[in-house]
């Protein structure tokens, strides 16, 4: 592991962020305000680390990894929406702003820009394990998915293999796929909240092309067996792409040792990040195959003259035009908060408490979907009351959550913020409607 992976990894302990830091925790909130210094363009965007970006505040039973002053949200809400979208800590909006504050007072420079995303890029790869070069910047999560279906030239014969925890992006995707060049889009039925390799197995066979799960299920927050579900894709001579955006930031993942071919994640939930950027991997050896699905001039590495150009070979051709570069800066600066946090020690904090949410709902006797012994940080239930109850109840007691299936099924999130009190007052509430 290199020692940037180990970084992210928490191997910087809390306690040796407090130096770092003097963000206080939640009983001196307005002290946080002033405790984030983004390094934005106009600040010289290679300074270092999100110093004093609260992630190192000293911890306590209330705030395990002393994080809850430099996230405004704490201080209104128990907000529990983070599979829908996650609050950014201080430190992110203050990068946003300091970029729009440098765009106002004349231009940022594209090449400015451009070493900010590289640098974006860079601390993502380190990340998850990867090198520079497999790491490109996208739009969004779904772009992807369409550029990898699209390189791997599916046609008749062929199979993708994808389950119902899946996003609704990949359906409309192999649908498409599949009326147009007559691929077969084949689908797991997830168990009791699960869908193990065991059961894409019955579906793989020598002509499936890809399997695609999204790694972590906005459903019902169920992590797929990344690993598992890798080999029994390569045994078949397939590839593995996985969604994720509902784990990044929220679990750590190590992409070498999981063996997933590609992955890609939308940046404004568990990265903690904006709307407009995706990081993209795509594992070295396929870098070739993946090719690029249209064009642009910021994807050209060389002019060769005469209007011929060269376009770079590494994963930077992914991101062929000007793109949302104010995302990139928020990125950059969530991405140091993450580091200095640890993300393990997000994992560490956060699944142990959607485990202490799914034993409370199972012990009111509620339906929960998201399986035991589930390891990420969403809880998936029916409340099975009035909506409009359960709707006014929770506002007036300033709890988020997501309302899904017409309001039927509610869905809990818990970030790096929240505590076991944020979790006992959905809980509460929870236990006066059973
Ligand atoms: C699993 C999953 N994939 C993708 C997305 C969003 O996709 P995109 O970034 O392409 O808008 C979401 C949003 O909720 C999601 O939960």
């Amino acid at each position: 592991m290199t020692p940037n992976r180990r970084q992210f990894l928490g191997a910087v302990t809390a306690a040796s962020l407090t130096g770092l830091s003097c963000a206080p925790t939640d009983s001196a909130p307005d002290g946080a305000r002033a405790a984030g210094s983004a390094a934005g363009p106009a600040a010289g965007s290679a300074a270092g680390s999100a110093a004093g970006s609260a992630a190192g505040a000293p911890s306590g039973a209330n705030d395990p990894l002393g994080v809850r002053g430099a996230f405004p949200v704490t201080r209104e809400l128990v907000y529990l929406d983070n599979a829908y979208i996650t609050p950014s800590p201080e430190v992110v909006v203050q990068a946003g702003q300091a970029f729009l504050d440098a765009k106002a007072s004349g231009p940022v420079s594209l090449g400015e820009m451009l070493a900010e995303n590289d640098r974006t890029r860079g601390l993502f790869a380190d990340m998850i394990g990867a090198s520079l070069a497999e790491v490109g910047m996208l739009y969004a999560t779904s772009d992807g998915e369409n550029i990898v279906s699209k390189a791997l030239d599916l046609g008749e014969g062929d199979n993708v293999v994808i389950d119902d925890l899946h996003y609704e992006t990949t359906y409309l995707l192999y649908q498409e796929l599949a009326r147009s060049s007559g691929v077969e889009l084949r689908r797991v039925r997830s168990q009791a909240g699960g869908a193990h390799p065991d059961l894409f197995a019955r579906h793989v066979d020598d002509r499936t092309k890809l399997v695609s799960v999204a790694w972590v299920s906005h459903e019902n927050g169920f992590q797929h067996d990344l690993g598992g579900l890798a080999e029994l894709a390569h045994a078949h001579g397939a590839l593995l792409y996985a969604d994720a955006i509902q784990g990044l930031g929220m679990l750590a993942l190590d992409v070498k040792e999981s063996g997933v071919d590609f992955l890609t994640a939308g940046t404004y939930k568990w990265l903690l990040g904006g709307f407009g950027v995706a990081p993209f991997y795509v594992r070295e050896e396929l870098l070739e195959r993946v090719g690029v699905d249209r064009y642009g001039s910021l994807h050209v590495s060389e002019d060769l003259g005469d209007f011929r150009y060269r376009i770079y070979s590494d994963a930077r051709k992914y991101g062929y035009a000007t793109f949302g570069f104010g995302a990139v800066y928020q990125l950059r600066a969530a991405l140091e908060f993450l580091q200095e946090v640890g993300v393990d020690r997000v994992e560490g904090h956060t699944v142990p408490l959607a485990h202490r949410l799914r034993e409370g709902l199972l012990a009111q006797g509620y339906p929960v979907w998201t399986p035991a012994d589930n390891r990420s940080a969403i809880v998936t239930f029916d409340h099975g009351r009035d909506v409009g109850r359960v709707r006014s109840d929770l506002e007036r007691a300033g709890v988020k959550v997501s309302l899904k299936r017409d309001g039927i099924q509610i869905r809990a999130g818990v970030a790096l913020f929240n505590n076991a009190n944020d979790v006992d007052s959905l809980l509460e509430l929870t236990g006066r409607w059973a």
